[in-house]
């Protein structure tokens, strides 16, 4: 976005004159004029009032690395190598993966979009990415112990984020199994955890984007509820930097624990949010048909069927519930 310092400027809904905007950003009037017609080509919409100037109509939530770093404590900023924001990318996962080829070593990478043109979503679906409205966050971490000891780490990263959801005073905060993020009835953020290979024998590069919806009112062709944190709670002024620092914090905390501790550690706080337990389920192809009954130790989901404890492998089926 090229314009930001001058949505920055405007960011606080007052008028402001060609020549103390162009001041301020040490460009002529006429590269003022410029930027403001490419902010309205972009979308943001700005009266100009004859005479005395420019002001912006909605607000703006811009997101900001140094405004995310600052709402971190010094010693979790001590833990990130790297955080950046993209005005616009394909998707953060996959920068993440270009960043790691570059630099193996590095621990933790941390990237945000303001924008996705090809946000991946679970099972090869895309996540609907649109400009300056919701949180696309991915996280590139490294665990040691080999591939095994990654079991329910997806689930420990829902929880993560239902954790930072509630601290922004959302309620109903529930976890869809295996990491999909509710409120109510409505999905208002997803997860993609990409394993890549090991950096080294028994050190696992993990790469964990995180969609939260925030603004978004409208979307297209979603296939089942969705809802955003504007929707849910329309009085709240939510704030990506706020929602962003409070997300990574989580993330990284939970991600510190889950290396010593393992999914066990939070297997008690996932079941307390399984919107599945108690429910009527069946697999998605229809095999398998029962009541919701948690997850196991290595997060897999378990149905009680006839009386037996059949398991459900995360990644391999999805469940729903049965209406
Ligand atoms: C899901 O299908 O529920 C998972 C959605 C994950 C979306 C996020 S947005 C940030 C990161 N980058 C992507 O391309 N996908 C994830």
């Amino acid at each position: 976005m090229k314009s930001r310092a001058l949505l920055n400027l405007l960011a606080d809904g007052q008028i402001h004159s060609g020549e103390s905007l162009a001041a301020s950003l040490g460009v002529s009037r006429t590269a003022v004029w410029k930027q403001i017609k490419r902010a309205v080509d972009e979308g943001y919409s700005i009266e100009t009032i004859r005479g005395r100037g420019y002001r912006l109509m909605t607000m703006v939530d811009l997101l900001d690395a140094e405004a995310i770093m600052a709402r971190l404590s010094t010693q979790l900023r001590s833990t990130i190598t790297s955080l950046k924001v993209h005005d616009e990318l394909d998707s953060t996962n996959a920068e993440i993966i270009r960043q790691r080829a570059q630099n193996r070593s590095s621990e933790t990478l941390i990237c945000l979009a303001d924008h996705q043109t090809a946000g991946r979503g679970r099972r090869g679906r895309q996540w609907q990415s649109p400009r300056g409205e919701n949180l696309y966050l991915s996280f590139g971490l490294i665990f040691r112990g080999g591939f095994a000891m990654l079991d329910g780490l997806s689930l420990v990263l829902g929880l993560a984020v239902a954790q930072a959801l509630e601290k922004q005073g959302v309620n109903d905060v529930g976890l869809k199994w295996p990491n999909d993020i509710f409120v109510r009835d409505s999905k208002l953020a997803g997860i993609l955890v990409e394993l890549q290979g090991e950096l080294e024998e028994g050190v696992i590069h993990v790469v964990a984007g995180i969609g939260v919806n925030v603004h978004m009112s409208r979307a297209e062709g979603l296939e089942q509820a969705w809802t955003s944190l504007a929707r849910s709670m329309p009085d709240r002024a939510w704030q990506r930097n706020q929602l962003a620092a409070d997300v990574i914090a989580s993330v990284l905390q939970a991600s510190e624990q889950f290396a010593v501790t393992g999914f066990e550690g939070f297997r008690s706080r996932w079941q307390s949010r399984d919107i599945f337990n108690g429910q009527p389920l069946t697999t998605v192809d229809g095999m398998l048909s029962g009541t919701g009954c948690g997850v196991d130790y290595q997060g897999n989901y378990l149905i009680a069927v006839d009386g037996e404890i059949e398991k459900v492998r995360a990644g391999e089926i999805s469940l729903r519930t049965r209406s």
